[in-house]
């Protein structure tokens, strides 16, 4: 398991061009080896930043779009148009702007009336474009995730028996805030990604994100997020310095952009 990269950035505006040239350079390299760019968004509203930074004249001609696969780490058991729908909020600053055919853009069916049958169909989804069957696992080129206040990330919430998920790639989940149902990747197919990038903003976000990455020895019950250790690709939390308070100084440089 590798060791967290941390990069603290001084607010939004440079958290979403951190994580939109990193994702570039993700891109770029699983497109000059392997063809193709498998990625996953993460959901939440942190992400919005981070579209528009992609979908800028400046950044977007850098990568070849024809190219990218996007999937969704989680879901809100929701119809696509719906305003709560982390589908919806990638269509309307990602996939619109850039014009992304809808054959390459694999969403959850958070509509269908039951969630476990939406998950199941989109591990179907999952091990089709990646050609793998039970018990490989798919594994993602990058995996975007947010951090909840409660230390929730993807839809994995404390407590939940989402969290001791071991076997399948996608199962049902219950939020207590907002949209309850939803629909998330587990923490095993999040841990066989070639690369896991946190984008995480706001000093309400930084007691767990210091529980996480700092833990306390003999910590209570880990959060959710600290189940996420790849086992054999990249962590990087980029953090804006709100984020990053309550970390050691060492931890709060804001380092300069580079892969
Ligand atoms: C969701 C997310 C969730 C989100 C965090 C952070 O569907 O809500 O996947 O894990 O990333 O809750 O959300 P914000 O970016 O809104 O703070």
């Amino acid at each position: 398991m590798s060791t967290p990269e941390i990069r603290t950035v001084a607010n939004t505006v440079e958290l979403a061009k951190e994580a939109a040239e990193l994702f570039v350079w993700f891109g770029q390299q699983a497109i000059a080896r392997s063809d193709r760019f498998q990625v996953a968004l993460s959901g939440g509203s942190t992400p919005k930043a981070l579209y528009s930074a992609l979908a800028s004249p400046e950044m977007s001609r850098q990568l070849d779009w024809d190219h990218v696969e996007f999937f969704f780490g989680d879901e809100r058991c929701v119809p696509p148009e719906h305003e709560d729908s982390n589908y919806r909020l990638a269509h309307d600053g990602l996939f619109s702007p850039l014009k992304i055919s809808a054959d390459r853009i694999f969403r959850m069916y958070g509509e269908m009336d039951s969630p476990d049958e939406a998950s199941r169909s989109y591990e179907d989804v999952l091990r089709n474009r990646f050609g793998v069957s039970a018990p490989d696992w798919p594994r993602f080129h990058l995996i975007l995730l947010g951090l909840g206040d409660d230390g929730h990330t993807a839809s994995l919430f404390p407590g939940t028996p989402a969290l001791r998920e071991e076997t399948r790639l996608v199962v049902p989940s219950m939020s207590p805030k907002g949209i309850a149902q939803r629909l998330t990747f587990t923490a095993p197919l999040i841990n066989h990604a070639e690369a896991v990038m946190f984008l995480v903003s706001g000093t309400g976000k930084a007691s767990p994100v210091r529980d996480i990455l700092e833990p306390r020895q003999h910590a209570e019950v880990p959060l959710p997020a600290s189940l996420v250790k790849p086992e054999a690709g990249r962590l990087l939390w980029i953090l804006d310095r709100g984020a990053s308070a309550q970390l050691t100084m060492a931890k709060q440089q804001v380092v300069p952009h580079e892969e």
